[in-house]
């Protein structure tokens, strides 16, 4: 069958795709941030997972404005990188498993978690940025991409309940897939930050380890964390965090932390990187 043996929380602020699209990693500005990013690279190297779900947000880009699916899941056969401004990154289309990725649109929605289903998608920085994180700059991503999208923009968004719930519904589609695959589950945005007002720039690493520490201690402290828990705490783009918990969702109960990386400020953004093994 197919197991989820993994999850990874990451940030996905789009200026680190700059970064990397016009080869400026190496200055001391990104330097510390990407030194960090080598461990994630090699451990996803050698775990070599076949798919990868990955949780993240369309930013307004590729999803209009106009309707607004609180969870979305693509299931075309690729997902090309969405016009954000200055044109599409220069990364590889991403490629589905669209057997696998029906499959967990199925058992989801029996299951009473009601996804839209994206036959088409573009994926902007929310999705391709966790995965240049993973992978640095390869001709082909190495594993196939199955992206869930949610609401984190637009009021109401859904509860962190609810998004570690919907982990827990995509852990059983997972496991009743009868094919022997290696999946790895991301959970992207975050970590705090607040892009525009008068608290443009907020960070708060006290809250961020916190949120660091008890993903693996006391994941049900931050199930009941309130809307106004993130935003007064953590910025409001701090609420993008609550896809962490549908990545925490999908793992066991006892996990162990093999990875942590968080490095501030990286544009308006605290910048964490989490890896999570099943126990
Ligand atoms: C920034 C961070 C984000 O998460 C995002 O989606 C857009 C911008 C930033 O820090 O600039
Ligand atoms: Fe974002």
């Amino acid at each position: 069958m197919a197991k989820i043996i993994a999850g990874i929380g990451t940030s996905h602020v789009p200026a680190i795709g700059v970064a990397m699209d016009t080869g400026l990693t190496d200055q001391p500005y990104w330097k510390p941030l990407f030194a960090g990013y080598g461990p994630v690279r090699e451990w996803l190297a050698q775990v070599k997972p076949d798919v990868v779900i990955l949780v993240y947000n369309d930013h307004c880009v590729a999803l209009s404005p106009e309707t607004v699916p609180t969870f979305a899941i693509g299931v075309g056969d690729e997902f090309v990188p969405a016009d954000e401004g200055w044109g599409p990154r220069p990364v590889p289309v991403v490629k589905n498993d669209p057997d696998l990725a029906w499959h967990l649109a199925e058992s989801l929605i029996l299951d009473e978690f009601d996804l839209t289903i994206m036959n088409q998608l573009k994926v902007d920085h929310g999705l391709t940025v966790p995965l240049s994180i993973g992978c640095g700059q390869p001709a082909e991503w190495p594993f196939k991409v199955i992206p869930i999208e949610v609401n984190v923009v637009l009021y109401p968004q859904p509860t962190g309940r609810r998004c570690h719930a919907l982990g827990r519904a995509i852990r059983k589609a997972v496991e009743s897939y009868a094919q022997d695959l290696k999946v790895v589950i991301f959970g992207t945005g975050g970590m705090s930050h607040q892009i525009h007002g008068e608290r443009s720039g907020l960070i708060n690493k006290e809250f961020d380890t916190a949120f660091l520490n008890d993903l693996s201690a006391n994941p049900q402290r931050l199930v009941g964390l309130t809307h106004v828990d993130y935003i007064r705490d953590s910025g409001a783009e701090g609420i993008e965090l609550i896809m962490w918990l549908i990545m925490r969702g999908a793992l066991n109960d006892d996990v162990k932390e093999v990875y942590r990386h968080y490095h501030i400020p990286v544009s308006n953004t605290a910048a964490g990187l989490i890896i999570l093994e099943n126990k």
